[in-house]
């Protein structure tokens, strides 16, 4: 197989981004081939910018019928992914959805039986996975210099949007046009790289305030607290309406604390295990002796295009082990967004697995009663007839 002939679904701002490395070379072995939009101008601007011999087509349908690309990258608004992805695997075409990988995880199951029914390679573009301190922290935590685990707090809330944002209407921050906010939108990341580093927790309970800071009605603001099999905790906080905000992961271990934030880790380590500590120190009060380390992070390429180019890989390999994250992955961090929004409806514990027949119902009914139409596009509202 020589060059990977690349359609890209959804000619917005995510599938730009990737057309415009592709397009400059940037990834070896691939070649921008096609785009499909439903907005018939969005495609006439692609073969402005990428030139006449790209092939344009006006549905996803007709693009991965078409014969014209080997694989295709899916950057529509986030309900589309797991349809989209489920015809691309019909069709014998390799698959990158964009993240997340759906709205809901009845959705996702759909595109993940799909892609193990076609054996086609399967990815999710989480690119913050390539970046050098996420890949360090992972590292460290696999590595068990830490202990076992027993909390951990992610504040995140560096997701600051004004009003003016959300004024500019379409499929965002609504429950018909993207199924979400903050969660949806701007966390994905953050909630993949939370079950990378710690795995995915066994119970949640979630407040989620919607439209508090701004006049939206879907959640901009969530304070979660979790529970892991093995007892320790979690805490999970966002929002979209703090100033200046913060980007700051905690977890504590037997053998002391790690803090990663502003692209640093320090690690601060016990020299002798906290629990051991307990059991045999005898003089009241006192603590473990720890040393504060520096954890160099190294460099390296980062970003969407490193996700790219490890997809291309796997396909020329045939080799699914080669990808940033498998897209039967992305279900993962879906799953936590899910039970938060779950959580916070029922105002109530969360267990996972979820109930997702409960929450797909519940966010129909979310859907149903919302009175915002945000200048949305109808054919990008979902069809709460349709199928998917
Ligand atoms: N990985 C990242 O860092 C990252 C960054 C930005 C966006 N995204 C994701 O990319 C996706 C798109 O976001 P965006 O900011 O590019 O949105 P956007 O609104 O700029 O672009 C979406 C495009 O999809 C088209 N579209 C809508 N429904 C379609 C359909 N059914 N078939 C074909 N085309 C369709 C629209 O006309 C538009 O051109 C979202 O899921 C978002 O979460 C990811």
């Amino acid at each position: 197989m020589d060059e990977i002939r690349i359609g890209i679904v959804g000619a917005g701002s995510a599938g730009n981004n990737h057309a415009g490395y592709i397009s400059r070379g940037e990834v070896e072995d691939a070649e921008l081939c096609a785009f499909a939009d439903i907005n018939p101008q969005h495609l006439k601007d692609a073969q402005a910018r990428y030139g006449d011999h790209i092939k344009v087509y006006d549905s996803a349908d007709e693009l991965v019928a078409s014969g014209a690309v080997d694989a295709v990258i899916v950057a529509t608004p986030h309900y589309d992914h797991p349809p989209i992805g489920v015809k691309a695997f019909e069709k014998g075409l390799h698959v990158l959805l964009e993240k997340p990988v759906g709205v809901y995880t009845k959705q996702v199951k759909e595109v993940n039986e799909a892609a193990n029914a076609s054996g086609k390679i399967f990815g999710v573009m989480f690119n913050q996975r390539t970046r050098p301190t996420h890949i360090k922290m992972k590292d460290l935590l696999q590595s068990g210099e830490l202990g076992e685990l027993k909390r951990n707090c992610w504040l995140m809330t560096s997701w600051y949007r004004s009003q003016s944002y959300y004024n500019r209407g379409g499929w965002r921050a609504t429950w018909g046009g993207e199924g979400g906010g903050v969660l949806l939108n701007q966390c994905p990341h953050q909630l993949d790289l939370w079950q990378w580093f710690c795995g995915l927790p066994k119970k949640v309970r979630a407040f989620c305030a919607f439209g508090k800071y701004h006049d939206i009605e879907v959640e901009d603001d969530v304070t979660a607290y979790v529970e892991y099999e093995n007892g320790a905790t979690g805490m999970f906080v966002s929002s979209t309406g703090e100033a200046p905000g913060t980007n700051m992961f905690e977890v504590a271990g037997n053998m002391g604390r790690i803090e990663m934030s502003a692209g640093n880790i320090t690690f601060q380590r016990n020299r002798t295990g906290e629990r051991q500590f307990n059991a045999t120190h005898t003089s009241g009060m006192g603590k473990p002796e720890y040393w504060t380390c520096d954890v160099p992070v190294g460099g390296g390429e980062s970003g969407h295009k490193v996700v790219t180019q490890k997809w291309i890989e796997a396909i020329k390999s045939e080799d699914s082990s080669l990808l940033v994250a498998d897209g039967r992955e992305g279900i993962r961090s879906l799953e936590i967004s899910n039970a938060m929004l779950l959580s916070a409806w029922l105002d109530d514990w969360v267990e996972l697995p979820i109930d997702e027949d409960k929450f797909f119902g519940l966010l129909k009914e979310q859907i149903a009663k919302s009175s915002y139409d945000n200048n949305l596009d109808k054919d990008q509202v979902m069809d709460l007839k349709g199928s998917f």
